[in-house]
């Protein structure tokens, strides 16, 4: 088994990897970002994924992918923040074939979620942990007493009019132009539903915002522990390439 894994983080609004250790989950070389093109079909994210090869000289190395949709055997069966051809679409098998390298598909947020259980802020932790990513959607990733439940997609509870990610996301503060106090609050909503549908024992906010949690943690009162993830926006690369040696 490799040592070393391309890990590649696919989102709404960008395309990041860093080659990862295994053992340890350090990344061994910097991150790499490039914007999601504004049209997301397979073939301009699979430009994007043969610069990143590129740039890391991996060319023909094993790599594991996190893509922000349901997936299961390597099909995303949903399309929320990226092109609508990706539904249906098996990734897995795409990908292997052009770049000729075996490689794995996993939801963005349960690696982010398996990376904080191994190496972060749930490491090992039993009960029923939940990870939530806040960026362009809000991702989620489920564990009990350390086994993953995959695609769970907490993000798209109703909510209001809408569903959750359009109104405690990263993007709905930017869009509606809310501050700290503003933001908290409108998630504090969200945490108080989700706990009290499911109990968990303690909640790890992660994506880029989870580097912010000092400011919106104050207007965060639910009956669980809450935390800011360990590995921040770094979680989704770091379990994209663990996930692959599963
Ligand atoms: C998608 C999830 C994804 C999340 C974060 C949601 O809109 O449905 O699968 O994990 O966004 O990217």
């Amino acid at each position: 088994m490799s040592e070393s894994v391309l890990g590649i983080d696919i989102g709404g609004t960008g395309i990041k990897g860093a080659v990862i250790d295994l053992q340890t989950g350090a990344l061994l070389t910097k991150k790499i970002k490039y914007k999601t093109p504004a049209v997301s079909t397979p073939d301009a994210v699979l430009k994007i994924i043969r610069n990143l090869l590129h740039d890391f000289s991996w060319e023909g190395k094993p790599l594991g992918i996190g893509f922000p949709a349901i997936i299961k055997n390597g099909v995303a069966k949903s399309a929320a923040n990226v092109d609508k051809s990706w539904k249906g679409f098996d990734i897995q098998s795409f990908l292997s074939q052009e770049l000729e390298v075996p490689t794995t598909v996993v939801n963005d947020a349960d690696a982010a979620g398996m990376a904080e259980f191994r190496f972060g802020s749930a490491n090992n932790m039993k009960g029923t942990v939940l990870l939530l990513t806040l960026g362009t959607g809000i991702g989620s990733a489920l564990f009990r007493d350390g086994r993953l439940v995959p695609n769970v997609e907490m993000g798209h509870l109703k909510w209001l009019d809408s569903i959750a990610e359009d109104y405690a996301s990263n993007r709905a503060r930017k869009r509606d132009g809310l501050d700290w106090p503003q933001f908290g609050g409108r998630l504090n909503e969200i945490l108080n539903h989700i706990s009290f549908l499911m109990s968990p024992d303690m909640i790890i906010i992660g994506g880029g915002i989870s580097k912010n949690f000092e400011f919106y943690e104050p207007y965060i009162d639910i009956d669980a522990t809450v935390v800011p993830a360990m590995l921040k926006n770094e979680a989704g690369i770091i379990g994209a390439a663990i996930y692959s040696s599963f």
